[in-house]
């Protein structure tokens, strides 16, 4: 299928990915659900932004148990978001504009109300409809044990036993997050048929990519033992086993036939940087998540060690880095870089942390321009470019995240990042709908100067910063694909300062003093006001340098990285 993206085929080396949590983005209809009809009606704001493609989170046919990460229906659009003829409509408009669409695949768990689930539990043990799933009896001589201990990601057990329609207690299924999403088995054929199935039906719709959810959970031990205390690479019984390598290897053969290929992006929960490395092998994905920058706290050297970790380990596999500052499962990078402890953990999430949002909005508009100056794939979650915090203290009767369920009340959760977007106007809904509807999750009563049309007239704003960085980087061949080359031999100062190409320097101030700048033909974009010439605490700029002649005046870099 023909398509008029900016880049050409290797577009996603570069690319500036949107995450759209559709929910929360923008309600046509008035019910108070962000909708497809309201991105459609957005996709002029997002070319002015300056993104080069747009990640649906799901967009299934979906009970929500999980935020619609429990999909009932792979190929239909839920109809809380509209039709697949509205998601069809949407990736052509979009197009137009110059945008690409990723959606998202989740291919480790179906919905309960699934209709294999459904089958398997009306067909009982022993049928080909549970070889699906992971069906076992449970252990002890009543059968009422797991038949694993292992930990779902969302805290609790992982298996939850059926009851026979005599009501007599029966098998136990396997689930790695809620009870509504039950794992399914990639060792059955049908299962990988199936998925094959599902992302042709989306590339030949014309979406240029997908994003794989819980890309390294797919493949458990059928031996099903407990999880060793140190388990070595491949050891794990559910997490990074050898056999998902094959999986990815025969998408990649599937988005490959297509002209132009299509992308898969992974999401992989890794710490392990060579591990990591091997799902971007030129046969299996081309890009994933790093996760790692990420979690990192506000600190020169933690970050400049992730950037050099990250980069070398991409090499290895000649595969383009990603930059990652949030998304809709963890906290917003304006509250977290105000606290105390700004890395993230989803462990260590409670209620009543402390932060201070002044600064850590300077804190995260620096760490805009940072990784918009790094080299590989930008991904920015909806909200950040309006420079949106998590929100704290949402009702907890309003609460709708399983992990704050399953937790006990102890996890706040995800809401807090899910929040619909304040558009216009001084109260809620702020033009998120058409009414003066509540939205799914109320939005705080002082949003009305973070508003998407407050903003826009401000050049100050933290959407003017997104705008100013995404242009520059389309437009700067430097920042494009230029090499990067740190200007200091380590980040000992709390100064994190690099080259790209030969001409363009990006230098962050993560001490606590005003540092000087090199020799600079012209600061291109600041995070925030220099004070006489001098780059203040939690500031990041671009710089252009002066051309070769008068590079005595220029820091000598170290050798390329
Ligand atoms: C990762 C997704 O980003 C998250 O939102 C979801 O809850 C889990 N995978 C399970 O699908």
């Amino acid at each position: 299928m023909a398509e008029q993206g900016r880049h050409d085929d290797a577009w996603w080396r570069t690319a500036v990915i949107y995450q759209v949590y559709v929910r929360s983005f923008a309600d046509a209809d008035g019910d108070g659900t962000g909708d497809l009809a309201g991105v459609r009606a957005r996709l002029p704001y997002l070319r002015d932004l300056g993104v080069d493609a747009l990640w649906f989170t799901p967009w299934y046919r979906s009970p929500m148990a999980d935020g619609g990460y429990d999909v009932a229906d792979y190929r239909t659009i839920d109809p809380a978001f509209g039709t697949l003829a509205e998601a069809e409509r949407l990736v052509q408009d979009a197009l137009a504009l110059g945008i690409r669409t990723i959606v998202d695949v989740v291919p480790n768990h179906v919905s309960d109300q699934h209709p294999w689930f459904q089958a398997a539990l009306a067909a009982g043990p022993g049928s080909p409809e549970r070889e699906r799933f992971w069906f076992h009896p449970g252990r002890g001589p009543q059968g009422d044990e797991m038949p694993t201990r292992w930990e779902s990601s969302f805290a609790g057990p992982t298996w939850t036993r059926t009851t026979g329609p005599d009501g007599a207690p029966g098998e136990w299924y396997l689930h790695l997050f809620t009870p509504e999403q039950p794992d399914l088995n990639w060792d059955h054929p049908e299962v990988r048929a199936e998925h094959e199935d599902i992302l042709r039906f989306w590339f030949d719709r014309g979406v240029a990519g997908i994003r794989i959810d819980s890309a390294a959970l797919l493949v458990k031990d059928p031996a099903l033992p407990e999880v060793p205390d140190r388990p070595g690479p491949g050891e794990h019984p559910h997490m990074d086993r050898d056999a998902l390598h094959d999986v990815y290897r025969s998408w990649r053969r599937v988005a490959d036939a297509y002209d132009p290929p299509r992308v898969l992006v992974g999401e992989v929960w890794l710490a392990d940087a060579a591990r990591f490395a091997q799902y971007l092998r030129p046969d299996e994905m081309h890009t994933a998540f790093n996760f790692d920058f990420m979690a990192r706290p506000w600190d020169a050297k933690e970050l400049r060690e992730s950037v050099e970790t990250t980069l070398e380990a991409h090499r290895s596999v000649d595969a383009p880095a990603t930059w990652v500052l949030s998304n809709h499962d963890v906290t917003r990078p304006v509250t977290r870089y105000g606290r105390a402890d700004s890395s993230f953990d989803f462990a260590a999430k409670r209620f009543g942390t402390p932060t201070d949002l002044a600064v850590g909005r300077r804190r995260a508009r620096a760490a805009a321009v940072l990784t918009a100056a790094l080299p590989g794939c930008l991904y920015v979650y909806q909200g950040d470019e309006l420079g949106l915090p998590e929100v704290e203290d949402l009702p907890l009767d309003r609460l709708q995240d399983p992990m704050h369920f399953r937790s006990g009340g102890v996890d706040p959760g995800r809401d807090g990042c899910r929040v619909p977007l304040p558009w216009s106007g001084d109260a809620p809904p702020y033009g998120f709908s058409p009414t003066a509807r509540e939205p799914w999750l109320p939005q705080p009563r002082d949003w009305a100067d973070l508003t998407a049309e407050h903003q826009a007239q401000d050049p100050g704003s933290m959407l003017s910063l997104y705008r100013t960085l995404l242009a520059l980087r389309r437009d700067d061949p430097d920042l494009r694909t230029g090499a990067l080359r740190w200007l200091d031999a380590d980040a000992h100062d709390g100064v994190l300062a690099f080259m790209r190409g030969d001409g363009l320097a990006c230098v962050v101030n993560l001490s606590p003093a005003p540092v000087p700048l090199p020799a600079h033909d012209a600061v291109l974009v600041a995070s925030g006001e220099l004070v006489d010439g001098l780059l203040p605490t939690d500031t990041a700029v671009w710089l252009r340098l002066p051309a070769a002649p008068a590079a005595t005046s220029r820091p000598t870099p170290t050798p390329p990285e």
